[in-house]
């Protein structure tokens, strides 16, 4: 009997909820899971010795299509060569990591990227939460009374078309152009899946502070399925869910490492998902180890992965120290598809009443509640 029948029934013993469905059931059970306890026993670690612990018999090795991707190619967007990728979970090389995290914090938290503090601040105020928060961040005296830097409140980005949340749709006319980096990583990752000509029109950046969750969700906005969905994770590790088509079937628990790939395409690609914890790390507040590492000096002359400098590693170390960053990336069309044309009746009504809440704060003040239909 492995460990996932006992962590099903640390479950059963919950209080229920009436007309609680099992992947909820299990959402709480790990929001209030006790790190470094039984509670996470039945999570699947990819990254432990394969072929062992719990739920080892879910692992299995994914063929890559090594030909897919030069490994000058690999090399230029900061990976190894495909054929050193475990397809269970890709390792890049480490100190490359360092590169998207300052890009999510430094870059792609400018305008005209579209962030959660668009909402309450002008565009003045959001004009560089770089600028305005690596003093904050880089201050060693930890003073936990000061206020929250702009950095720190920042949640969400989102990248070329501009995900709308209270619609849950993409639309033509807003779009941006998508970070020529981030795209090319994601080329050169779904090719090597067998999804060659994959085109990164959209992202999602999701900012966890240790307190944060992501609700039980379907990515079903993209308008081609057949298109895989990638997510990169990066600084703290997470428990990340990934249940069925329907909520009622029970989830399978699995860490999300720094560094770690997530490919959702063919039938996952429509499944429920969510992230009900973010681990603080073991020995206080350190970064993963894979994140000591320190760049390569030497890059290709085409890279597109860049040195991160002393003094922006020093801010994202700080930042990353209680955090975790995803990056997911998406297409939104078939080749040769168009945003079907919508009459404005239909844009209301499309308001629906799930009311997913995205990335939620414990100590959030402004919940995503749900949506009411009439309003
Ligand atoms: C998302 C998502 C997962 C993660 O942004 O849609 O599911 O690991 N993210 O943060
Ligand atoms: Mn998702």
């Amino acid at each position: 009997m492995g460990k996932m029948a006992a962590a099903v029934g640390s479950v059963a013993t919950l209080a229920a909820e009436p007309g609680e469905d099992a992947f909820r059931k299990l959402f709480r059970f790990y929001r209030q899971s006790r790190p470094g306890t039984a509670d996470l026993g039945a999570v699947i670690d990819f990254s432990a010795s394969r072929g062992s612990g719990p739920g080892a018999r879910k692992v299995v090795r994914f063929q890559l299509s090594v030909s897919s991707v030069s490994d000058h190619d690999a090399h230029r967007a900061g990976l190894q060569p495909v054929s050193k990728w475990q397809a269970y979970g890709l390792q890049g090389y480490p100190g490359y990591q360092w590169h998207w995290v300052k890009q999510c914090l430094k870059l792609y938290s400018q305008k005209p990227n579209v962030c959660n503090l668009d909402k309450h601040m002008t565009q003045e105020e959001t004009q560089d939460l770089w600028e305005q928060s690596k003093e904050f961040l880089r201050n060693k005296e930890v003073n936990k009374r000061r206020p929250r830097s702009l950095l720190e409140k920042l949640r969400w980005v989102t990248l070329g078309y501009h995900y709308n949340w209270d619609s849950k749709k993409y639309s033509a006319d807003h779009y941006t152009p998508f970070p020529s980096d981030l795209a090319f990583l994601s080329e050169q990752v779904a090719a090597a899946c067998g999804f060659q000509g994959f085109r990164a029109e959209a992202g999602i950046l999701n900012y966890y502070r240790l307190d944060s969750t992501l609700g039980i969700h379907v990515d079903r906005s993209e308008l081609d399925h057949s298109k895989p969905l990638l997510s990169f994770s990066f600084g703290q590790s997470a428990i990340f869910l990934l249940g069925g088509l329907k909520r009622d079937e029970v989830p399978t628990a699995m860490f999300m490492h720094s560094g770690d790939i997530m490919v959702m395409s063919g039938f996952s690609r429509l499944l429920n998902h969510a992230v009900p914890k973010v681990l603080p790390s073991p020995q206080g507040e350190s970064l993963p180890c894979c994140l000591e590492t320190p760049l390569p000096t030497v890059l290709p002359r085409d890279s597109v992965v860049e040195p991160c400098s002393e003094e922006d590693w020093q801010v994202c170390t700080r930042y990353l120290k209680t955090a975790r960053v995803n990056m997911t990336v998406r297409q939104v069309l078939a080749t040769d598809q168009d945003f079907p044309v919508e009459p404005m009746e239909e844009k209301k009504r499309d308001i629906t009443t799930e009311g997913f809440c995205h990335l939620d704060d414990e100590n959030c003040q402004v919940k995503r509640v749900k949506l009411n239909p009439d309003s």
